[in-house]
C-alpha cells in the first residue's frame, strides 16, 4: 500500500471492503463484507427521486498503546435510527450497527493512518431506499452500506482558523423540516450557500435560524461553539441543528474542566462578543474560526492559530482519542 499518511486531506479513497445490508420483506438481512465499490440499483430507485437518503459519520483511531479505538459508535447508530425514523425508512438495531462497524474497521485495519500521524480511518455509513418508485412514497427494500476512508484534516492547513460567511439568500433546513436529521438533501441544499462563501474566500458558511434569520444554527458540515471573554462554552440551542456527537463530547469535556457550559439561543449580533469561536464535527474536529463575514460586517477573533480554551479542549478530546488520556466516559469501543 502506498499512502502518504502525513498528507491525506477529506477525499474518498478505496479501500479493502465495505459491509452492506439489504431490508426487505420487513426486515434486514446479517449482511455481508464486499470487495466492490459499485452498487446496482433501479433508475427508479426511491432515494434518486425522492431522496430517502441518509447518513452518518463516524471515526476509528490507532492508539498509543496500538490499539484501534472507534469514537462513540453506538451514538451513530442511534442517530441514524433518528434519521431513519423522520424519514419513514428502517432503524437498524444499535447493537448489530456497532457491530458492523467493528467489522469493516478490522478488515480495513492496514488503512487506519498510524499513530501520531494525525490522521484517522472515517467511517461513513449511508442507507437509501431501492424500491422503483414513480408515485410518491416510502420504499419497500433499503440498502444500508457502511464504507471507510483513511482521512487527515477536512480544512487544508489542519487546525488553522478558517474564514466563515453568514448565508443571507439561502437556509441549508426549514422550521419543523430536517435540519436536525443527516438527511442527504440537507447536504445538497447547502451547497450554494457554501459556493457563495467560497466566491467570498471563505471555506465555510455559517446558518442562521430559517425562521427569524436572528440566531446561530450551525455551520454546513458541523456545530457552532463560542467560548466568552468570561471563559464560558456556548452553543447553540435550536430544533433545525444536526445534534453533534462531537459538540456534545467537548461539552462533557467543558464541565469537566470546570467551565461553565451553555446550550442556548445565540443571536447573530452576540458574535462581537466572544474571544473565540470554532466549528465542531467529527470531519472537521474542532476548527477555529478566524473571521465571520455578515454582509458588510466581519467579526474578527485576532486568530493566527486556535486560541488558548479551544486548544485545551481540543487536546483533550483528540488525547482521549487517541489513548493518550483517560477515556473517563466510556465512549471509545475496541474494533
Ligand atoms: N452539523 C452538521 C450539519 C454535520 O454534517 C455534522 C457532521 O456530522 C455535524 C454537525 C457534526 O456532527 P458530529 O459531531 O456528530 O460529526
Ligand atoms: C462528519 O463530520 O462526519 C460529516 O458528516 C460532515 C461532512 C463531511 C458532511
Amino acid at each position: 500500500m502506498d499512502i502518504d499518511w502525513e498528507n491525506l486531506g477529506f477525499k474518498f479513497r478505496p479501500t479493502r471492503s465495505n459491509i452492506r445490508f439489504h431490508y426487505a420483506d420487513g426486515k434486514w438481512d446479517d449482511g455481508k463484507l464486499s470487495n466492490s465499490y459499485e452498487i446496482t440499483i433501479s433508475i427508479a430507485a426511491n432515494a434518486l427521486h425522492y431522496g430517502q437518503a441518509i447518513f452518518e459519520g463516524g471515526k476509528a483511531f490507532r492508539c498509543k498503546d496500538g490499539k484501534i479505538r472507534i469514537f462513540r459508535p453506538e451514538a451513530n447508530g442511534e442517530r441514524m435510527n433518528s434519521s431513519a425514523r423522520h424519514l419513514l425508512m428502517p432503524e437498524f438495531p444499535v447493537e448489530k450497527f456497532v457491530e458492523a462497524v467493528r467489522t469493516v474497521v478490522r478488515d480495513n485495519e492496514d488503512y487506519v493512518p498510524p499513530y501520531g500521524t494525525g490522521g484517522a480511518l472515517y467511517i461513513r455509513p449511508v442507507m437509501f431506499g431501492t424500491t422503483p418508485q414513480i408515485g410518491v412514497g416510502a420504499s419497500l427494500e433499503y440498502e444500508l452500506i457502511i464504507m471507510v476512508v483513511p482521512v487527515g484534516a477536512y480544512y487544508k492547513g489542519g487546525i488553522k482558523p478558517v474564514d466563515a460567511m453568514i448565508s443571507r439568500d439561502y437556509d441549508r433546513a426549514a422550521p419543523h423540516g430536517t435540519g436536525h436529521i443527516k438527511a442527504a438533501g440537507n447536504y445538497a441544499a447547502s451547497l450554494i450557500s457554501s459556493k457563495q462563501a467560497k466566491d467570498h474566500h471563505c471555506p465555510v458558511a455559517l446558518f442562521l435560524d430559517p425562521a427569524t434569520h436572528t440566531y446561530i444554527d450551525e455551520f454546513g458540515t458541523s456545530n457552532f461553539l463560542a467560548i466568552t471573554r468570561d471563559g464560558k462554552y456556548v452553543t447553540s440551542l435550536s430544533d433545525s441543528i444536526l445534534p453533534s456527537i462531537t459538540n456534545n463530547s467537548l461539552m462533557t469535556i467543558a464541565a469537566d474542566l470546570g467551565m461553565t457550559v451553555e446550550r442556548r439561543k445565540i443571536k447573530a449580533t452576540e458574535l462581537a462578543d466572544f474571544a473565540e469561536v470554532a466549528a465542531c464535527g467529527t470531519a472537521v474536529v474542532l476548527t477555529p474560526v478566524g473571521r465571520i463575514f455578515d454582509g458588510d460586517t466581519v467579526y474578527d477573533y485576532h486568530l493566527t492559530e486556535i486560541g488558548p480554551v479551544l486548544k485545551r479542549l481540543y487536546d483533550e478530546m483528540t488525547g482521549i482519542q487517541h489513548g493518550e488520556r483517560p477515556d473517563r466516559h466510556g465512549w471509545l469501543v475496541e474494533a
